[in-house]
């Protein structure tokens, strides 16, 4: 559980500029502000956001972006403000949408992360999912991804 008090809820549209604001501060290639209305206007794209209490002065402080597609949740995006890292959030979103698949019976998570992100591999591998296949030159030349898994049990899930 994050070690500030946040509020996990669905992205509204006033919050695309905040979104944004994150995903510029997160990668070397942003995700343009189109992108992110797409999304929330796709039926099978959810975009949850993570509030940070209103004292902390950034209320807005990570999202993820997942799609559910032929009973398999694909984590697309998460990012959390630079101020804002390491205080447990992205785990939080992340738990937030493991949670949903297992209410949902679904069996499979799956995300592409680069082989040079430490920081996201180990925050995934702490929530057990698990490097399943390099994809060499994913995010241009020497860029690799790697392919991580989370398989839900039937036990885990909301029905059998
Ligand atoms: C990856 C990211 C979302 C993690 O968010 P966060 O809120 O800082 O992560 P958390 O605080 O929930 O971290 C949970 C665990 O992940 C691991 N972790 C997170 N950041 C780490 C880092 N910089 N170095 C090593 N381990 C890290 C740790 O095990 C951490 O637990 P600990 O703090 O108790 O040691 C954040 O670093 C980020 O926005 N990065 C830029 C965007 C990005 O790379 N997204 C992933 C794309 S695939």
């Amino acid at each position: 559980m994050a070690q500030v008090k946040i509020n996990i809820r669905d992205a509204a549209s006033r919050d695309l500029p905040r979104i944004f604001e994150i995903e510029r501060l997160a990668f070397p290639h942003p995700w343009s502000l189109d992108s992110f209305r797409r999304e929330l206007a796709l039926p099978f794209s959810r975009i949850l956001v993570a509030d940070a209490d209103e004292s902390e002065g950034r209320p807005l402080a990570g999202f993820l972006c997942r799609w559910l597609v032929a009973e398999e949740c694909h984590i697309l995006n998460v990012a959390v403000h630079p101020s804002m890292r390491r205080l447990g959030i992205g785990a939080d979103l992340m738990a937030e949408a493991i949670a949903e698949s297992k209410a949902k019976n679904i069996h499979l998570i799956t995300l592409e992360v680069r082989r040079s992100n430490l920081a996201a591999r180990t925050l995934y591998r702490k929530l057990n999912f698990e490097e399943r296949r390099l994809r060499r030159n994913y995010y241009g030349l020497g860029e690799d991804a790697i392919v991580m898994e989370l398989e839900l049990k039937s036990s885990q899930l909301g029905r059998k």
